[in-house]
């Protein structure tokens, strides 16, 4: 039973207050960090911020705080609920305090910290890892196997999280042609090290800054150097068809009226593209590189060329902006043959069982899952049992580089450890990683 929950503000990745939950039970205290985006999507739950620009430039949390020391807090633990079995009832009590549609009342960062912190309470009181938790959680199959992700690992950053000109955010590794995570983890580690040789030798030692989510962030502009720089460093270390690439244009970004994207957004040169040009430069990139996965190649609400691009689209397409781990948003995709995956970001809809709910939605529309981090992180690994419990195949933790990123591919490798020990059996996702053993 929950006794006591508190809140407090701290740091994210970026050096931005976040919120912290600690929930108090008779077994006894969980606590949970909540992430924060920069490339947010507009139908996203509302992040509730102070907005009191003499401190720290308006982005405190304190009111949000309050929301859960005085009202969240007080009404949950007078509710009695129990953690262990009632994940869901707590959830919904708190959507249903809030009282609006998008959290914007008691703020999606208050609820999801007491949300994720409840789950930990659960497993504790279970007595089972928290991957373990979540699954039965989601109702996923008792018999099926566990599944390891491939990591997507964001090494070249632009967009909004880098100070080079490139307009696409993401350029991701993913080593798929490894036989297990750590494997996987050390492929990648390997290659992310030689492209920074790679990137110095070509820009000299001060090109090799990172951005926000651990990537380099050489001033590069075309994703085509990004990913030819990326060629380079996999040749070098041998690892040639061993590793496919992803990328997130994160194009709501750079969306313009008139229906147009600018790629020199960054630079303000103004390179405007239409849709139809668009829709030609990812064709060209899958055409040219081992790309196995696009993220939000269109705008948000932009629903005609996802569409049409969907048609034609031969690999994952991932609707992030589009969908914001959103039932109605999924369903909406679907109904308009929008996308064929789903990113999942806990704190873009505020629970820890409608984020779930939406992945179920997803799967039994016959999509793919993937698991997402948000640029401003913390060092909490909640999303790595996330991804374990939902079998999703894959996930996205940024580079193999900072605390707040590597934390998560930490927790999996041990999540793999404890696995191999107890003899239970799993599979590492690899080439699969779109539809891993089906659940
Ligand atoms: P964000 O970026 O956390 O800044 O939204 C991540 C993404 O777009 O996938
Ligand atoms: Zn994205």
């Amino acid at each position: 039973m929950l006794t006591a929950i508190r809140a407090y503000q701290r740091l994210d990745s970026r050096g931005n207050p976040t919120v912290k939950v600690e929930v108090d039970t008779s077994q006894g205290t969980f606590s949970a960090l909540v992430p924060s985006g920069a490339s947010t999507g507009q139908h996203e739950a509302v992040e509730l911020r102070d907005g009191d620009k003499s401190v720290y430039g308006g982005k405190g949390v304190s009111k949000a705080v309050h929301n859960v020391q005085d009202i969240i807090g007080p009404a949950l633990v007078k509710e009695k609920f129990n953690p262990q079995s009632q994940q869901k009832e707590i959830d919904e009590y708190m959507r249903k305090l809030d009282g609006t549609p998008n959290k914007a009342r008691l703020g999606a960062n208050a609820i999801l910290g007491v949300s994720m912190a409840c789950a930990r309470a659960g497993a504790a009181a279970a007595k089972i890892p928290l991957y373990e938790f979540l699954r039965k959680e989601a109702g996923v199959a008792t018999e099926s196997k566990y599944v390891l992700p491939v990591p997507f690992l964001n090494v070249l950053n632009g967009g909004v999280h880098s100070g080079n000109t490139m307009a696409f955010q993401e350029i991701m590794l993913a080593p798929v042609g490894a036989t297990s995570f750590e494997e996987a983890v050390r492929m990648a580690c390997e290659v992310y090290h030689r492209l920074k040789t790679v990137i110095s030798d070509k820009y000299g030692p001060s090109a090799t800054g990172i951005g926000d989510e651990g990537g380099f962030a050489p001033p590069i502009t075309k994703p085509e150097e990004a990913l030819d720089l990326l060629n380079t460093a996999v040749a070098d270390c041998n690892y040639t068809g061993k590793m496919k690439y992803g990328i997130d244009p994160a194009s709501s970004e750079f969306f313009r009226e008139g229906d147009q994207y600018d790629l020199g957004f960054k630079d303000k040169t103004s390179n405007l593209l239409s849709r139809v040009q668009m829709l030609q430069l990812y064709t060209r990139l899958i055409e040219h590189y081992p790309v196995v996965l696009l993220e939000d190649p269109f705008a948000e609400d932009d629903w005609d060329a996802w569409t049409e691009f969907n048609k034609i689209c031969p690999i994952e397409l991932v609707g992030d902006d589009l969908l914001v781990t959103n039932v109605e948003r999924v369903r909406m995709a679907n109904d308009k043959k929008a996308c064929n995956s789903m990113l999942l970001k806990v704190n873009q809809i505020g629970t820890v069982s409608e984020a779930m709910e939406a992945a179920n939605l997803a799967f039994k529309q016959g999509w793919s899952v993937f698991v997402s981090h948000r640029s401003g992180e913390t060092t909490d690994d909640f999303i790595a049992d996330l991804t374990v419990a939902l079998n999703t195949g894959h996930l996205k933790s940024g580079a193999p580089c900072r605390g707040e990123r590597v934390v998560k591919y930490n927790r999996l490798m041990d999540i793999e450890a404890q696995l191999k020990v107890e003899h239970k059996s799993y599979i590492y996702a690899g080439d699969s990683f779109s539809s891993p053993s089906k659940r």
